[in-house]
């Protein structure tokens, strides 16, 4: 595609005719102090930052937007800085993910009503990813991904601390009596160090890898450490490659093609990556107009191991991650599973964008034939308790119940959970499996990441650590543990989840991929005709809308009406 002339720039239709409209949009760019020559027959690039002060991941970004700016303002763009809404995991309740959709529709319309003609991506916190590409995409306006970077790591008494996954360590030998008030209170000051993303390999770093091997982000900028001044270099590299990619007119339906998700799959298993990627990469490839199943996801698992030795599959954190060589590495190692002729931000293939990548630790970025696990990333298990699908990831379990067969103590929602979990009356075993009703998309709301369901502390203190659980929830990915996630459809809309009773015997083999409620089918029927769907929790607003258009976990949990229909962005009227 030829290069684009001044004229047709999209920004040209608000600011170049000689007409009064026009004139309006030179006059108010000359009221916040801009000059003709600033913005005259120049690629305006749109950054839209999510930073906000209730956003502990994204403390960096008004700093890494000047960065942006002076790289934009270096390749001879027009750079004008715009909020969007910031998706902070660690406080929105009840968890961030009802709020993705949100973000990803006002990251659409944002893109749609400005003068844009390309735009910076800000992001990094776990559903900002999806949800900023997600938006991106249906708008295809070019687009480019700056990922806010691992924050560096935790430390408690020379020993490393890695977010989410050493908490709930510490956590669960604090119930069993093991670790004292002092050590926690010190853990607490310990574990999140600096500005940036959890620095495990949860939701942030397994999706800010995948957007990297997808095509959207500059080359290893996804593993640079937030505080790192190659961090800051990086921001403004980001900025001059924009403009580029303004003029080339490299949109993202341009580069996401199946074979780039594709390629996202296969990045997402070598890393052992979160399992929320999959609802995310399914609903990320939606909106690019690629349907991919929980199969396309399986049948990579089965093909290609752990090779990324980071928790909580591993030992590491991401800043040795970094140091070892980053996602370039990781890369370069599975190569052979890769198609190296997708297309990318840089203008070049994913190959090309590997030259000189090296491996410089292998302990940390393991070679193929000495994974982390013989498993890989993400198994699919179906059967009747789970007819369109649930996942688990087994390389963060007890290998002793990948194989299992045990009686169900069943929750009818996460209060209940709660309240009765550490009663001894309720005699669990570690041969019992949790089972957690109403927490899925539509039941919670939100699928949230209450997968990793607590073990009784009367069993924590017999020194149980893991047990089979299974629920409609998500996980952290920073969370381990047997525990069966997204089992679709949900209890909530009847799915056989809210059939289980306590004492029904559940078999679940990873291997074969089966999950099965050994219960008859006449029997589930007969519980089925007597079930009743709890009231709507909404009658209005944001939550109305969420409860009408969510889609299942196995189809993404994108909005209906979001869903890629093939016509494309619906440019503004300026009249
Ligand atoms: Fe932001 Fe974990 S809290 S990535």
């Amino acid at each position: 595609m030829p290069r684009l002339t001044p004229d047709q720039l999209r920004s040209a239709r608000w600011f170049a005719p000689d007409d009064q409209r026009s004139f309006g949009h030179r006059s108010r760019l000359k009221q916040m102090g801009f000059d003709t020559d600033d913005f005259k027959g120049k690629p305006t690039i749109g950054i839209l930052n999510t930073w906000s002060e209730v956003n502990n991941c994204h403390t960096h970004f008004r700093d890494r937007a000047e960065e942006v700016k002076r790289g934009v303002w270096q390749a001879g763009g027009f750079p004008l800085e715009v909020p969007v809404m910031s998706l902070s995991e660690s406080f929105m309740k009840p968890t961030s993910m009802v709020y993705r959709n949100l973000l990803a529709l006002e990251t659409e319309e944002t893109i749609r009503c400005y003068p844009f003609d390309a735009v910076v991506l800000m992001g990094g916190c776990d559903k900002t990813v999806p949800a900023l590409i997600m938006g991106a995409t249906s708008a295809d306006v070019p687009a480019i991904f700056l990922p806010s970077g691992p924050m560096l790591k935790g430390c408690w008494k020379g020993e490393t601390l890695g977010s989410g996954t050493d908490m709930w360590k510490y956590w669960a030998e604090k119930q069993a009596g093991n670790f004292c008030d002092d050590s926690w209170a010190q853990l607490e000051d310990g574990i999140a160090r600096s500005a940036g993303h959890c620095m495990t390999m949860g939701t942030a770093s397994t999706m800010t890898a995948i957007a990297e091997a997808l095509g959207l982000c500059l080359p290893g900028s996804t593993s640079i450490p937030a505080v790192h001044s190659t961090h800051a270099r990086m921001a403004s590299a980001v900025g001059r490659q924009v403009v580029e990619m303004a003029w080339e007119n490299i949109t993202p339906k341009s580069i996401l093609t199946s074979e780039a998700f594709r390629n996202g799959i296969v990045t997402d298993m070598a890393l052992g990556g979160s399992t929320n990627a999959i609802i995310h990469l399914i609903a990320m490839a939606g909106r690019a107009g690629v349907k991919l199943t929980l199969e396309d996801f399986d049948k990579v698992s089965q093909k290609l191991s752990v090779i990324a030795n980071i928790r909580p599959c591993g030992e590491y954190v991401m800043e040795d991650f970094y140091d070892a060589g980053g996602i370039l590495a990781l890369l370069e190692q599975i190569r052979d599973h890769l198609d190296l002729d997708c297309k990318t931000v840089t203008g070049k293939t994913l190959g090309e964008n590997l030259e000189g990548a090296e491996v410089i630790d292998d302990d940390v970025i393991r070679p193929l034939n000495r994974p982390v696990g013989k498993a890989g990333g993400t198994f699919v298990l179906k059967g009747n308790l789970a007819p369109d699908g649930a996942v688990i990831k087994p390389t963060a379990a007890e290998e002793r119940l990948l194989q299992h067969r045990g009686p169900a103590a069943v929750f009818a929602d996460y209060g209940d959970l709660k309240a009765r979990i550490d009663d001894p009356a309720l005699g669990l075993t570690p041969e019992h499996i949790i089972v957690l009703q109403h927490a899925g998309p539509i039941g919670a709301p939100g699928i949230p990441e209450w997968g990793m369901l607590p073990i009784p502390k009367y069993l924590l203190e017999q020194g149980v650590r893991d047990m089979l659980r299974i629920s409609d929830a998500r996980m952290s990915g920073t969370s381990y543990g047997a525990c069966v996630l997204h089992v679709s459809p949900e209890s909530a809309i009847g799915g056989p989840l809210a059939l289980v009773k306590d004492g029904d015997l559940i078999e679940v083999d990873v291997e074969n991929r089966k999950l099965h409620l050994n219960v008859s089918d006449e029997k589930l029927a007969s519980r089925k005709a007597e079930w009743k769907p709890r009231e709507t929790q909404f009658s209005r607003g944001y939550g109305k809308l969420y409860a009408e258009e969510i889609t299942q976990a196995h189809e993404g949990c994108d909005f209906r009406f979001l869903h890629d229909d093939g016509s494309g962005m619906v440019e503004p009227k300026i009249y």
